[in-house]
């Protein structure tokens, strides 16, 4: 199947990037908020990624032009009736995804495929509670999207052979080097990852070293670009905390387990960069 048309539900930190990245690698793309104000935060979030792309001479002012031009913003869902591909990246919560899809299908043809960028929650389960369980898939980005090369595709037990090949194309098409992941709690990259950064956690808990010198370990030991605990400020305390509790759930694997200092910090709202303080202050 073609893709000319391209949706993406959401324009946080996630739909954003992958709404830029469909825009720079020329699809017509319309990005839906539900209202006004979150649409255009993240509309200025693209702009400034690319301005920022000319300023570090990383894209041309001729690349930032025909991506803005690619681009549509909306807050209606009937705006995105034409679309080949619907890229969900809202709130990992099963009732909005569900919520969302039932007013999508209202209006969109038969042949649509519908993929989820979710980090944590079952794609089967999100597939049979469409009415396109077959043309339904998961495509699992990573932040910063426009950086990073990765897009796990995901096939649910229902996805059919067709839409899986047409979702791999299409992340090839974005410029993304995908694999395939199975539909098991974190696929590929969290289920390794998490765990890692779960560890960090309850090695700094129990006095191994400071903050920075595990982030400083593990960056210049092992040539990682973030020590863990930095990358926990980035992706999300909060983000993290959830996708342990939904492995763990799953698995029943200590390893899973969210430590006691994280559940604190989420209550306490040290989320990490998005909340100005997370293990170190922004
Ligand atoms: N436009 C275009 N290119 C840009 C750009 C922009 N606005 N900003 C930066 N770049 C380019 C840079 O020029 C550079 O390119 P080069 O390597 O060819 O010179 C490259 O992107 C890296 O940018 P910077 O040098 O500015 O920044 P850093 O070297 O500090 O890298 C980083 C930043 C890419 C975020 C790096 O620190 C990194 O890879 N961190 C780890 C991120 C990670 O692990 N993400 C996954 C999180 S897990 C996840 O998302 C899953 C979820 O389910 C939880």
């Amino acid at each position: 199947m073609e893709i000319k048309n391209v949706g993406v539900l959401g324009c946080g930190l996630m739909g954003a990037g992958i709404a830029q990245v469909a825009a720079a690698s020329g699809f017509k793309t319309i990005v839906r908020e539900v209202n006004q104000g979150a649409l255009d935060k993240g509309m200025a979030r693209i702009k400034r990624f690319l301005d920022d792309g000319v300023s570090k001479a990383k894209v041309t002012t001729e690349q930032r032009d025909t991506a803005l031009a690619n681009l549509t913003g909306t807050t209606q869902f009937q705006a995105m009736k034409d679309c080949d591909i619907i890229i969900e990246a809202i709130v990992e919560n099963v009732e909005e995804k569900v919520a969302a899809y039932t007013f999508l299908e209202a209006g969109v043809s038969p042949n649509t495929i519908f993929a989820s960028n979710t980090s944590s929650l079952c794609i089967t389960e999100l597939a049979a509670k469409t009415k396109r369980p077959d043309r339904f898939g998961g495509l699992h980005f990573f932040n910063p999207v426009p950086l990073m090369k990765l897009v796990e595709v995901v096939r649910a037990l229902t996805t059919s052979d067709e839409t899986y090949q047409t979702l791999f194309k299409f992340s090839q098409a974005l410029g993304k080097d995908p694999i395939t992941a199975p539909d098991k709690p974190g696929f590929i990259v969290n289920r390794l990852l998490v765990p890692y950064l779960l560890d960090a956690i309850r090695c700094y808990e129990r006095g191994l070293g400071t903050i920075e010198d595990i982030d400083k370990g593990m960056k210049l030991g092992c040539g990682y670009p973030m020590g863990p605990l930095t990358l926990l400020d980035f992706v999300g305390l909060d983000t993290t905390y959830y996708i342990a509790n939904i492995m763990f759930d799953e698995y029943k694997d200590a390893m899973f387990a969210a430590p006691p200092l994280l559940k604190r910090m989420v209550l306490a709202g040290k989320l990490g960069r998005k909340s100005g303080e997370g293990f170190y202050k922004y």
